[in-house]
């Protein structure tokens, strides 16, 4: 049970602590940030709300582990994150019951979140020794004007404190996306966890401390963003963000320092279905890219672009598809589950409201209690409607009818977001000339949107984000390079 066992450590009374300088702690400010359970609607934990004085510490402490952890052989770090790994996966139930009641993710899906978190960790174990093992050796003849006089050797170097800020939808698997990477990179590590998940993210650290991390190395704060949130985005303690959310991310941008940023903000990915397509694949990836997890992922499937002599057929099988899905509570591992808070219920029903008010075909009776929003099937979507546009989060999906490829690839392009999209048709030729012309850092041809697997390069452009995520990609995000250079005072030729 959450909070239990090893856990035990980590909470005090009914509030849980946050972690810095290697210990459990309280916050001197006496308050707490309460975590509504997204199912029930009602206060399920709480959390410490930390001080701007306690993140100047956290910042500090992250500072000097960072000099001492860049010292400590590659091995050795690789070691304590296979450890870690190991930790974590064996403590996966109380993990997964945090998530559960804190974000409403389906009970299987809680628990598969944190394996794979495990295995994410052992894999940035595995690439940092290898990648990180390496440099290069550079010799100047190679540029006119220069004889064999100057040797360059370059190596990768950590940036010193990485700030990591996972979303709520993956608070453990995409804290780790960020932990993983810097640890093995030699960096120290703040995580600033969403308010949703922060319990999961706590526990997941205090992983980290039984596998032996030295003290400072990690922390993790936690408390409300109007007090926190910039000052610490915009602390000259920080070297690197890295940040998985919404909007905030442009803020965050906007308002950082010099420092390496790498941001995913989210995607309004489109699925472009040909007439040769295999509409049962097509009708399967559909429920799975767009309802997995109530449409709470930045890569779910957000629109439907479907040639019109096929679109009744699709619709058609998409509708029974949707009719078997399970709406209900996380514990009784539905397939639709809570959305992660009333706001969010609110902002759906507004762009379903929208779209209704403008004509579109309901394909199932719009249905919401509490938080609870019962899949739905838009057809028609005109690009009138909000909801062509912008991203749910949630289980509702449009569909629009197009008359070309063309119109598709559009549309898609048209969009602010350019995270994946996705592509479905039996002619390979087609498929890559569509996503060459798709505006997206990733497509996929003949399956929905995903992130993984995680060492896959992934990546948004435009409003999307910057920089490009995956194990190898963070690895050399969380570094720099630094170069020596050998200057000989005669040319000189190996074996010459
Ligand atoms: O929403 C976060 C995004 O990274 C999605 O990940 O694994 O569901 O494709 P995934």
């Amino acid at each position: 049970m959450a909070g239990t066992g090893v856990f035990s450590e980590i909470i005090e009374g009914e509030v849980y602590k946050y972690y810095a300088d290697g210990e459990w702690k309280l916050s001197s400010s006496g308050k707490s940030v309460s975590i509504v359970n997204p199912t029930t609607r009602k206060t399920q934990y709480k959390v410490q709300a930390c001080t701007q004085e306690e993140v100047n510490k956290v910042m500090e402490t992250a500072k000097v582990a960072q000099k001492s952890w860049a010292k400590t052989p590659l091995w050795k770090r690789a070691e304590l994150l296979h450890k870690a790994a190991a930790i974590l996966k064996e403590h996966k139930a109380p993990i997964a019951e945090a998530l559960v009641k804190e974000i409403a993710k389906p009970a299987k899906d809680a628990v598969t979140e944190v394996v794979r978190s495990g295995d994410l960790i052992s894999y940035c174990a595995e690439e940092g020794v290898r990648l990180l093992g390496q440099g290069a050796f550079l010799v100047s003849d190679s540029f006119p004007g220069n004889e064999r006089t100057k040797y360059c050797l370059t190596s990768k170097i950590p940036l010193g404190v990485v700030l990591a800020i996972p979303p709520f939808n993956y608070p453990v698997n995409l804290a780790v996306s960020k932990i993983g990477p810097a640890l093995i990179a030699g960096n120290s590590l703040v995580l600033k966890p969403p308010t949703q998940g922060a319990v999961a993210c706590l526990h997941m650290v205090h992983c980290f401390q039984l596998a032996g991390f030295p003290k400072g190395l990690i922390s993790c704060i936690t408390g409300k963003g109007s007090e926190i949130g910039d000052f610490l985005t915009m602390h000259p303690g920080v070297n690197c963000i890295s940040f998985t959310g919404g909007d905030t991310g442009v803020a965050i941008s906007k308002k950082a320092g010099m420092i390496p940023l790498q941001m995913e903000l989210g995607g309004k990915d489109a699925c472009i279905v040909l007439e040769d397509a295999d509409l049962d694949l097509v009708a399967a990836n559909i429920i799975k890219g767009g309802f997995s997890y109530s449409g709470q992922r930045c890569t779910a499937v957000k629109v439907i672009l479907v040639i019109e002599s096929v679109a009744d057929s699709l619709v058609e099988k998409v509708k029974a598809k949707v009719a078997k899905l399970t709406v209900g509570p996380p514990e009784d591992d539905c397939d639709i589950t809570p959305v992660v808070s009333e706001s969010s219920a609110n902002f759906i029903e507004g762009l379903v409201m929208d779209a209704k008010q403008k004509g579109a075909t309901f394909c199932q009776e719009y249905k919401r209690e509490g938080n609870l929003i019962w899949p739905l099937l838009l057809d028609h979507v005109r690009p009138d409607m909000r909801i062509a546009w912008e991203e749910p989060f949630g289980p509702v999906l449009p569909v629009i009818r197009i008359g070309s490829v063309e119109e598709g690839i559009h549309h898609c392009n048209a969009s602010n977001f350019g995270l994946q999209g996705c592509v479905f048709t039996k002619d390979i030729n087609k498929a890559m000339l569509i996503s060459d012309a798709m505006e997206t850092g990733t497509v996929q041809i003949n399956s929905a949107p995903a992130r993984g697997p995680d060492h896959f390069p992934f990546q948004g452009i435009k409003d999307s984000g910057i920089g490009s995520q995956g194990i190898t990609n963070s690895i050399n995000m969380m570094t720099k390079v630094k170069s020596t250079v050998i200057n000989l005072p005669t040319p000189s030729y190996t074996m010459g």
